[in-house]
Parts: C-alpha cells; structure tokens; sequence
C-alpha cells in the first residue's frame, strides 16, 4: 500500500446562476493539491499550507480538509490511523470558486486512496459536506458535489444529499474572471432576502427548468435564453465592483449567458466554444483593467472527472 498520496480538486462555479444552492459545475481548473502521508502517530494533522497569504486554521478541528478526513475515519472506526495533511492552495479563498469544497474534497479522496478505498466516490460526499461546513457554516453542496464527481451537478436535496449528475453537452466553455476582492460565503448568505415572490418563484423555475432541458438537448440557444438568474444576482451584484459592465462585455464578446460564480466575486460566462470563452475572459478582465481592479481571468471546458489523484 502507499503511504503518501496527491490530489487535485478543481474549482467550481456553485449556483451555475439559476440554480441556487441547487446546480454546480466543476472547471478544469484552478484547484487544490492535497498530499496525505501515512503516518504511526494515530489521528490527523495539517503539516503545511502554502499557496496563499490568508490564514487558514492549522488545528485539525477546524480546517476543511484534516474535518473532513476526522469524519471519514470516524465514520469507518478507524481510530489507530495517523494522517499528515499537506495542503497547496493553488486557487484564491473567498472568491466564489469554491477553495473550502476543493480542499475538503481533495483530502476526502486521498485519504479514501490511501486507505485502499474503502469507499465511493459517491459516498465520499457526506464527509466532504462535513468538512466544507467548517468554512460556509452550513451544508452547502453546490461547490462540493461538482468538485468530487465532476461534471455539472444537479442537488434535488440537500440533507438527504440526492445528487444527480447532468448531461454535459460538447463545446461548453466557461470564461470567468476573478476581480481580487474578497467575499466570504457565509456573510454574503446573512445578507439575501429569506422570501421570494411569487411571480418571481415562476420565472426562476421556468428558467431552470430550461436550462436542466437545455443541458439535456445541447440547446444553447435556449442556455442563452433562460439563464437570467431574478431573484439571487440583483442581491448580491452591488457587493462586486463594475458587475453589469462585466457583464455587457461578456454578451458583447458572444457569450450565452453570464452571472456570479457562487456568492462571487468571480464572475462566469457560459460560451459554446473555446475560442468565443478566451475572447470573452480577455473583454471581462479589461473591464476591470480598466478600473484599475486587479484580476485573474479562467479559461475552462467542463471538468467531467472531478478530482483526480495526481
Ligand atoms: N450556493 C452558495 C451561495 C454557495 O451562493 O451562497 C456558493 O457556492
């Protein structure tokens, strides 16, 4: 058996805009490393963090990944297993791409690894939840599920955890650009109106209900035309600088849709093609150039695998 293992989860795009707490998408990238050692020392540790400049906690008991490693073990009655935890974040915190899930997710997958996988990746997803809510203060699924299964994910129910994966049609890019603010899930969650209207509520459905058809048909013509997130997006578009010229310059460059990449700050695109997706993050990132914002555009095909051990 190994005693040391690598892997990657990559970021994604919680919400994919008409789907809160309820759809996600996994990129090819950024993402996390995580490498786990064996250790005889029984229970589990975060050796190192590197790859950023936020400090993120070292006592095992609140970090995303080493919680979401404790809940794995404990949940197989392993109590005799050491675990020392490395984490490289190569992917920024507070950013609206799901750093927290990405971490959880790649610590669950290469402790399962290393343990000669005891478990699914399927049934890794508890554990990973478990150790997101460190970090959101809740269980929220949209960036986790997608990050561990891969491809675009459908959440019917969140404490149950009946996820399904959805059709990922050929040629769908996302262009994204991360304006360096930081914005923390958790704040950005108190802030949202606990009820929605009626005539809100039917057109948000008919429009995710759209885009789960569209996904299912490759239709992007009807992406373009149903992804208008009402009800979420005009809450939380003021907190990001410039959001509805980022947005102009994402239509105006050829995209099919664009909206906030979980509770942001990164700003995504959907496109139907490669070359429309560069062109896309180019137009968004100058809009903050412009501003004097400094930003990082992504350019990424759906990830179908999710993480992968590296
Ligand atoms: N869906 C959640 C939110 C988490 O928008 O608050 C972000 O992925």
């Amino acid at each position: 058996m190994n005693n040391s293992i690598r892997v990657f989860a990559p970021a994604t795009i919680g919400n994919i805009g008409i789907g809160f707490d309820v759809l996600g998408l996994c990129l090819e990238h950024p993402g996390d490393l995580i490498t786990i050692r064996s250790s005889e020392r029984p229970g589990v540790r975060i050796q190192k963090i590197s790859g950023t400049t936020i400090p993120i906690p070292t006592d095992p008991q609140h970090n995303t990944a080493s919680v979401a490693v404790i809940r794995l073990l404990e949940h197989l009655e392993l109590n005799a297993v050491g675990f020392d935890i490395e984490i490289e974040k190569q992917m920024p915190f507070g950013s609206g791409l799901g750093s927290s899930a990405a971490s959880a997710v790649a610590a669950v997958v290469a402790a399962n690894e290393l343990l000669g996988n005891p478990l699914s990746r399927r049934a890794l997803l508890p554990f990973a939840c478990d150790g997101e809510a460190v970090s959101t203060g809740g269980r929220v699924v949209d960036n986790v599920a997608p990050s561990l299964l891969g491809g675009i994910v459908l959440i019917r129910d969140i404490p149950s955890l009946d996820v399904m994966q959805l059709p990922v049609p050929k040629a769908l890019y996302a262009a994204l650009v991360y304006p360096h603010i930081q914005i923390l899930t958790a704040d950005s969650r108190s802030k949202l109106q606990e009820t929605v209207s009626l005539k809100d509520y039917i057109r948000q459905s008919a429009n995710l209900a759209s885009f789960i058809h569209a996904l299912h048909t490759s239709d992007f013509e009807l992406i373009r035309r149903c992804l208008h997130d009402i009800i979420v997006e005009p809450q939380r578009a003021p907190g990001i600088p410039h959001f509805y010229e980022v947005k102009k310059a994402a239509m105006e460059a050829g995209a099919l849709a664009c909206s906030i990449s979980g509770s942001g700050p990164t700003i995504f695109a959907l496109c139907g093609d490669a070359e429309i997706a560069e062109r896309t993050a180019a137009e968004m990132a100058q809009v903050f150039q412009k501003n004097g914002i400094q930003n990082t555009p992504y350019c990424s095909e759906v990830n179908t695998l999710g993480a992968t051990v590296r």
